[in-house]
C-alpha cells in the first residue's frame, strides 16, 4: 500500500509550503505525540478542525438527515457528532489512535448521539466507504493523493467529499470556499461515463443507431457521437454526481446550433431527454448501453484492497 510513515510525513509537512498556519501546528503537535509516546503509524497528526470551519463543511456538503457521514481520521468526532447533533444525520468515525476513539465515544455521549454515530478504530486505508453519502477528510495533500482512487473505486456517484485546507490535486474541486483561515474544498463523485455507448432513434429511414464515444477526466470528458455515417465532436460535456449532459452540434438555419442531450448514468445504462437548441424538449427520450469492456477507471490503483 506503500504508506505514509513518521519520517515521510515531517518531510512533507515541511515541503508543504501551502499548510501555512495549520502545517505548523501538525508538525509540532506529530512531535508531540511521539514524544509522549503515541501511536507512530498515524499518517496524519491530531489537529481538530475549528468548529467554525465544521459547520461550513457541513453546510458545503449540505448535510441533512438522510446522510451518512464518514470522517476519516476523526480526532475527537466533532464533526460527525455535529453532523448527528445537528442536522441529523447518521456518522462513522474512523481513527487509528485508540485515544481518539475513546475520546470521540464520550463526546457521543455528552452530546446524546450514540444512537446515530459510530466510531471504529481502524484505518482509513482499509475502511469501506460504500455506504457513504457524505465523506469529510482534514488529513494532508499526500494523503488525500493516495486516498483518491479508493474515493473512485468505492464512492457512488453523488457523494460528497469535503475536505478541510487540502486538494486532490488534478482533480478540480467543484467549490472552494475561505472561512476563518482555512480553505474547504468540496466535490461530487461523478459517475463513471468513459466508453462506448450505442442506441437507436427514430430516423428518416426507420432506426437511426447512435454511437457515443467518451474519455472522461474526473469530472470532465470529451468525445464524439456517431449518427449513421456522420461523426460529431460533441461539447460542454458535464458530469454532475450521476447526471450527465452534452451538446451535439447540427445544422439549423444555416447555423450551427445545438441539440442538448440530457441523462442519468446508472451503471451501464444512460436515460434521459433530448432538448432542442432553444431549449424546448425535443420530445424524445434517449437510452444508451454501455460495453462495459469499453468502461476505464478514472482514477485507478492496481494497490487498493477492495
Ligand atoms: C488532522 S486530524 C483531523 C481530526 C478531525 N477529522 C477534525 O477535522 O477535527 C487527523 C486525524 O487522523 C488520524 N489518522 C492519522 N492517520 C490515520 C490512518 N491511517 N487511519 C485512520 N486515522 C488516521 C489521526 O489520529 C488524527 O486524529
Amino acid at each position: 500500500m506503500g504508506k505514509i510513515r513518521t519520517g515521510r510525513l515531517i518531510a512533507l509537512l515541511i515541503m508543504c509550503a501551502g499548510i501555512s498556519a495549520a502545517g505548523v501546528s501538525l508538525h509540532g503537535l506529530l512531535d508531540r505525540a511521539h514524544a509522549l509516546g503515541g501511536p507512530d503509524d498515524l499518517d496524519v497528526p491530531y489537529v481538530p478542525t475549528p468548529e467554525s470551519v465544521v459547520e461550513k463543511m457541513l453546510d458545503m456538503a449540505d448535510v441533512t438527515g438522510s446522510d451518512l457521514v464518514y470522517d476519516l481520521g476523526c480526532g475527537d468526532g466533532r464533526i460527525v457528532i455535529t453532523a448527528a447533533s445537528q442536522r441529523g444525520a447518521r456518522g462513522v468515525g474512523i481513527d487509528l489512535d485508540p485515544e481518539r476513539i475513546r475520546e470521540s465515544k464520550e463526546n457521543a455521549r455528552k452530546a446524546r448521539v450514540t444512537d446515530r454515530v459510530t466510531f471504529v478504530r481502524q484505518d482509513l486505508y482499509t475502511t469501506d466507504l460504500r455506504d457513504a453519502t457524505v465523506v469529510t477528510l482534514y488529513l494532508l495533500p499526500s494523503v488525500n493523493l493516495e486516498l483518491r482512487p479508493k474515493l473512485f473505486k468505492e464512492l457512488k456517484p453523488g457523494t460528497r467529499v469535503v475536505s478541510h485546507d487540502f486538494d486532490m490535486g488534478e482533480w478540480a474541486a467543484d467549490q472552494t470556499v475561505e472561512v476563518d483561515g482555512s480553505i474547504v474544498y468540496f466535490w461530487v463523485m461523478p459517475a463513471n461515463v468513459s466508453g462506448t455507448w450505442e442506441w437507436t432513434m427514430p430516423g428518416g429511414a426507420g432506426k437511426e443507431r447512435f454511437v457515443l464515444r467518451l474519455e472522461q477526466e474526473f469530472q470532465n470528458a470529451r468525445g464524439t457521437l456517431t449518427a449513421g455515417s456522420s461523426k460529431t465532436p460533441v461539447r460542454d460535456v458535464r458530469i454532475s454526481g450521476d447526471q450527465v449532459s452534452f451538446t451535439v452540434d447540427q445544422a439549423a438555419g444555416g447555423k450551427a446550433a445545438g441539440a442538448r442531450y440530457e441523462g442519468r448514468v446508472n451503471g451501464n445504462t444512460i436515460e434521459g431527454v433530448i432538448h432542442n437548441p432553444d431549449g424546448s424538449p425535443e420530445g424524445k427520450g434517449w437510452t444508451a448501453r454501455r460495453d462495459p469492456s469499453t468502461m476505464v477507471p478514472v482514477d485507478s490503483s492496481d494497490e487498493l484492497p477492495l
